[in-house]
């Protein structure tokens, strides 16, 4: 490191992203000592400002861990020092070559200047700025790396045009998609869960698994996102990327090794073995307002930046299978909603009951209560309260024989007492050490649009009505349907809680 100097470039650097999570991710990078020790950060951005408005703009979102925060201050005033702004159009050679002038007065000194350009901008400006970025502010000594945020593209046509057209600028190897899901803590685990424990991967398949949910609710609408939200919808906003990539890492074959090709290999041939999503298998839903604990909630259509026909779910589920030896039959159920009752996202995994069981009348299904009560459950809490638990039949402790389901638990928060990194501080720091396992590959986005493209056309072109929920609920009736269809009950995080 000590031959070379990193310049960190974010375009888009005043909205919102960068100012809440990407600054804040370099900061806690920087104050844990995991960037080199030459970097120079740059905002990038139409406004105009200097670097003291700039450093005024972005410290309101800088925090220092809670436990080592008495060399704070000065931390943060280090790490602003380093920080600098350059005004300048998103299409404008004229305004990069300015940029890459002060990129390479920050360089002068080493033997070479690497450089990573985080895209943190609206779509439709996406690849000009790819282009004039690439060609006015390539580093000429050393690596050049893209981090590009989502949306990519709408379906798989125009994907492949984003694609075709970043490749007229970069290679693959440049470019780094994120999709932010993939640097959370639990999601990072999913792989050592699987294979790094005796115990769990003979049970990984349809022998013994009746179900696999993937459940990410948010307990707010869309306030201020609604002009952006409404081009998407749930499913491309988090269905497709966030909830299938974990689908996919959940459920593909242990990998030759760690390393990035041979772990996106197998997501990719996994989602390959997946069924094109299906209308009869997807329930729609847009959440209504309300009155919530006297305050009244804003239903979808009611944000001005929404149109007000808008017929853009905010809620959908639906249940993906795989065609492969392993998991052929299991019902993958996926669902996703905004304005739902709470936050949370999760993966379920339902066990098969066990077959003749002695215990069948101690565990209630003689007394006209569910079976569903007695499953083995495994249960990855992405987040909040990250934690891992599996549900298991348990004797109560005295006398007589009474049997219950409770849990086998690892709570983060009570085994850890460490803060778990954000997931954007793993993934750019990901990106600088050129490691690109959890960044998605060009084909492995193909194929995430393959399977979606089909079902989203046909809601758009047959208008497909979402099916009205309150703010704060549940989410509609229809996902209970769509379940049980499938033999399948929702996993109720509110009655683990025991
Ligand atoms: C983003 C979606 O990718 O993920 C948002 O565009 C969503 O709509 C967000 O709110 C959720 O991320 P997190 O990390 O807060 O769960």
């Amino acid at each position: 490191w000590s031959q070379s100097a990193l310049s960190i470039c974010v375009v888009g650097a005043s909205g919102d992203l960068a100012k809440k999570k990407i600054f804040p991710a370099l900061f806690a990078l920087y104050y844990d000592n995991h960037l080199p020790k030459h970097f120079t950060i740059f905002g990038y951005a139409r406004t105009k400002l200097d670097d003291a408005k700039f450093r005024e703009m972005i410290a309101g979102n800088l925090s220092c861990r809670l436990s080592d925060a008495g060399d704070c201050g000065a931390k943060m005033e280090e790490f602003l020092s380093r920080c600098h702004y350059q005004a300048g159009q998103y299409d404008s050679l004229e305004d990069y070559g300015a940029l890459d002038k002060r990129m390479c007065a920050a360089e002068k000194r080493f033997k070479r200047g690497d450089r990573v350009f985080y895209l943190s901008i609206p779509p439709n400006i996406f690849t000009t700025v790819a282009a004039s970025a690439s060609s006015a502010a390539s580093s000429k000594s050393g690596w050049t790396r893209m981090i590009v945020e989502k949306p990519f593209g709408r379906d798989l046509e125009s994907s492949r045009q984003l694609a075709t057209e970043l490749y007229k600028h970069l290679t693959e190897e440049q470019i780094y998609r994120i999709d932010h899901y993939l640097g959370k803590e639990l999601i990072e685990n999913l792989t050592v869960l699987r294979f790094a424990n005796l115990v769990f991967e003979p049970l990984w398949s349809r022998q013994y698994i009746r179900n696999v949910q993937v459940i990410f609710s948010e307990n707010f609408g869309t306030e201020g996102r609604g002009g952006y939200f409404d081009q998407y919808g749930i499913v491309r906003d988090v269905i497709q990327n966030h909830l299938l990539q974990i689908l996919a890492l959940f459920a593909m074959e242990q990998p030759a090794s760690m390393g990035a090709e041979d772990i996106r290999d197998e997501k990719v041939k996994v989602l390959r073995s997946m069924q094109t999503v299906r209308l009869e298998d997807m329930v729609l839903g847009q959440y209504r307002g309300r009155r919530v604990k006297g305050m009244s909630q804003p239903g979808y259509l009611e944000d001005p930046t929404v149109p007000p026909n808008s017929l853009t779910p905010t809620f959908a589920a639906c249940a993906v299978f795989l065609n492969n030896a392993r998991w052929d039959g299991v019902p993958f159920l996926l669902k996703a909603g905004k304005a739902l009752e709470g936050r949370m996202a999760e993966i379920r995994v339902q066990f098969r009951h066990v077959p003749g069981s002695l215990y069948r009348d101690k565990l209630g299904f003689s007394a006209g209560m569910s079976s569903e009560s007695a499953t083995n459950e495994l249960v990855i809490r992405i987040q909040p309260n990250e934690s891992i638990y599996l549900k298991i039949n348990n004797k109560v402790p005295g006398l007589g024989l009474r049997v219950e389901n409770t849990r086998l638990d690892l709570t983060y928060g009570s085994r850890y007492q460490t803060h778990l990194p954000d997931a954007y501080e793993r993934l750019i720091l990901d990106c600088v050490n050129g490691d690109r396992r959890l960044f998605i590959r060009n084909d492995e986005l193909e194929v995430a649009w393959e399977k979606f493209t089909p079902v989203l056309q046909e809601i758009e072109e047959r208008r497909v009505q979402p099916e009205q929920y309150p703010y704060g609920s549940r989410g509609p009736v229809g996902a209970h349907y769509l379940a049980a269809k499938y033999g399948v009950r929702w996993g109720d995080h509110n009655s683990d809680d025991l």
